[in-house]
């Protein structure tokens, strides 16, 4: 099984997600947000989400931070997951 891990990453990526058979989306909390690089990465591949490109893929998401902002980090994250198995 091929679990690709992803922390945002500006250019590539979107043909590692739709080979892998499972993505973990992980980003720190930045201002109580996603880092510009996840949010550059789920913007380039939100066509993936409304094609339903991913579906039957393993998703997870998670995010670390200094002491806040988890809940409304992970909540942003969370959309990119519904439609699939995590
Ligand atoms: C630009 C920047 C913004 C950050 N914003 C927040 C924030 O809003 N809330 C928070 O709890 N931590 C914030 N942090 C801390 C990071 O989330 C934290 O450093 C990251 O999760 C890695 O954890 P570590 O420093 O313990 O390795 C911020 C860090 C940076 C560099």
């Amino acid at each position: 099984m091929k679990i690709l891990g992803i922390c945002g990453s500006p250019r590539g990526g979107k043909s590692q997600m739709l080979e892998a058979d499972g993505i973990v989306l992980a980003s720190p909390v930045y201002l109580d947000h996603v880092t510009a690089q996840m949010k550059a990465l789920l913007d380039r591949t939100s066509h993936f989400v409304h094609c339903l490109r991913l579906t039957g893929k393993y998703m997870a998401a998670l995010t670390t931070s200094g002491g806040g902002g988890g809940e409304a980090t992970m909540a942003f994250m969370k959309p990119n997951l519904q439609p699939y198995h995590h």
